[in-house]
């Protein structure tokens, strides 16, 4: 049974906050000035990561009310209900066992949830997805008429797109050479159009990725790619004009991955090309899952089980630090306190790797889908704000773009930067190193952030009067430095597990199922309930409301 919900404003630790929060006037630079030990009390180590929470608009005093905070709302004792296989996602009746997904074979206590050996099924799975991996890295697998696979195209939506796409991208060095993935996600026939407009169907796989094989995006994208497949097979001279030949070509160019084996089946592919995952994995939370099939045979089973040893690092952190050197924990809580007590409605993720560009996006789904709700888990009403917008772009991008206003703006902006010390790229302009003037940035923007620049400052560069106010910078602009010596497939999976926990941290706090997403339901419906208004019902059209009425008369009289 899950914990009952609480109302997070009625524990004590909340009114002693916001008492705090009234008393509290923020100084960086004080704090800094008078507390030489600050920065170094504050940074704290999370497996190979060095997470700096010294910017942040805290004194040891709020550190303390927040810990307190979450010891009031049972926050550890859920993560264990949740390590335990409990069915902390209430709404949808179900366990939350993304963290089962790494745990390393032979892990004891063994773990056994509603009857279901869990490591044995999660280590089952992933020898399949391996073997497949291999196979097709090595060539052994071919496509239909015997050639090699250079192209892996994943279809799916959200949890199944976001996260593949975002860690190919993030360990593009450790592809394997002659192996590509490309990604389809969107219905707009543009994206399969464009994905595909270059390749070769004798060469390309196709992974349709859905945990449900319900999805209207994914399994719509997977029809349209078999019939490019057979339409350009065919062309080619490679297909025979029989439902044997169109089914043996799904089956060289077509896998699955998902919990609805099924589904994969009705849908013409073999379930012996199929992998599986459970229920109580999220669709957010499964790249670590046969999700993530694309990754691992883009990077190879080796790296991907280093990519599972990061993730299981910073659980096996999360359910032994003490709350005081707790970094998921700590971080959740800053989050609620810019949220609920300094009342900041975004928080920017800016990191400073190129390859880590879609980063924020699945962030993005993970904080934001989990975070983004208006009841509790037991139905009713929070008694505070929730979940505040993520974003983000890589630096130094956005500092031409969207920093001005997280410096100067009138919204507070908490943000946290990431970095790297090591480069990929070691490249030099002249004699300078363009990965340390890269840092430079870094380093100078949470400075810039956390100290701004005073009137005085800016009158002691002889700027005249009239534009000193518009040059001065308050300061006091919260950010978290998080820094590894490299982007390893381990250190990206300590990065998502981080991110992963700081949401739980959140959501906990909160009292929300941070693991359901009903809000996206009703647009999917009446999506299906609009399709025919668009191609000639009459009855269809007119059920719909004056507005969404008079934009599809619109979308008619001007579609070419
Ligand atoms: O957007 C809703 C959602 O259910 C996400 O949670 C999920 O990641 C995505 O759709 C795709 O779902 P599926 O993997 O079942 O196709």
């Amino acid at each position: 049974m899950a914990a009952p919900s609480h109302d997070p404003t009625s524990v004590p630790a909340w009114a002693a906050l916001q008492q705090h929060r009234q008393a509290l006037t923020p100084d960086l630079r004080g704090w800094f000035d008078a507390d030489p030990e600050r920065a170094e009390r504050l940074s704290l180590d999370l497996a190979d990561l060095r997470v700096d929470l010294s910017k942040n608009l805290v004194t040891d005093e709020t550190v303390t009310l927040l810990l307190q905070l979450a010891e009031q709302t049972g926050v550890l004792e859920r993560f264990a209900a949740m390590l335990a296989g409990e069915h902390i996602n209430v709404t949808e009746d179900r366990a939350v066992l993304h963290t089962a997904l790494r745990r390393p074979e032979g892990a004891q206590p063994a773990l056994r949830v509603d009857g279901q050996d869990v490591d044995a099924d999660v280590h089952a799975e992933l020898a399949k997805v391996y073997a497949f991996a291999e196979q097709v890295r090595s060539g052994e697998w071919t496509g239909v008429t015997g050639k090699r696979i250079t192209t892996v195209v994943n279809i799916g939506i959200g949890g199944s797109d976001l996260g593949p796409v975002m860690v190919y991208e993030a360990l593009k060095p450790h592809v394997q050479p002659g192996l590509e993935c490309r990604f389809v996600s969107n219905i707009d026939p543009t994206d399969i159009a464009e994905t595909t407009a270059d390749l070769d169907p004798e060469t390309t796989l196709f992974i349709v990725a859905s945990k449900t094989f319900g999805t209207l995006e994914t399994l719509t994208n997977a029809r349209l790619a078999r019939a490019w497949l057979w339409r350009g097979l065919s062309a080619a001279g490679a297909l025979a004009d029989d439902d044997d030949a169109r089914r043996d070509a799904v089956a060289r160019h077509f896998v699955a991955v998902s919990t609805a084996l099924q589904k994969v089946a009705d849908f013409g592919i073999d379930p012996a090309n199929a992998f599986g995952f459970w229920d109580w994995v999220g669709g957010r939370y499964s790249v670590d899952s046969a999700i993530g099939t694309a990754v691992v045979i883009a990077i190879g089973p080796e790296r991907f089980a280093e990519f599972l040893a990061g993730f299981h690092a910073v659980d096996e952190h999360v359910r032994s630090t003490p709350p005081e050197r707790n970094v998921p924990l700590l971080m959740g809580l800053l989050n609620v306190w810019y949220v609920d007590f300094l009342d900041a409605h975004t928080h920017a993720v800016l990191p400073y790797s190129q390859y880590l560009h879609r980063f924020p996006a699945y962030l993005q789904q993970l904080t934001m889908e989990s975070n983004g709700k208006s009841v509790r888990w037991d139905g009713r009403p929070v008694t505070t704000a929730t979940g505040e917008v993520f974003w983000g772009e890589p630096g130094t991008n956005g500092q031409h773009a969207f920093y001005q206003l997280i410096h100067q703006g009138t919204r507070l902006v908490p943000a946290d930067f990431l970095a790297f010390a090591t480069p990929q790229h070691a490249l030099t302009d002249g004699d300078a190193d363009v990965h340390a003037l890269f840092l430079a940035n870094f380093f100078a923007q949470t400075k810039a952030l956390a100290f701004g620049k005073t009137a005085d400052e800016v009158r002691a560069e002889g700027t005249a009067e009239d534009v000193v106010a518009a040059r001065v910078f308050s300061g006091n602009r919260p950010t978290t430095s998080i820094m590894a010596a490299a982007l390893t497939p381990s250190v990206l999976g300590q990065l998502i597990a981080l991110y992963e926990h700081v949401t739980f941290v959140q959501g906990a706090v909160w009292g929300i199922d941070s693991f359901d997403q009903w809000g996206v339901e009703l647009g999917k419906q009446l999506a299906q309930q609009i399709a025919p208004a668009l191609t000639g019902d009459a009855g269809a059209l007119a059920a719909q409301d004056p507005s969404t009425r008079s934009l599809i008369d619109w979308y008619q009289a001007h579609r070419a």
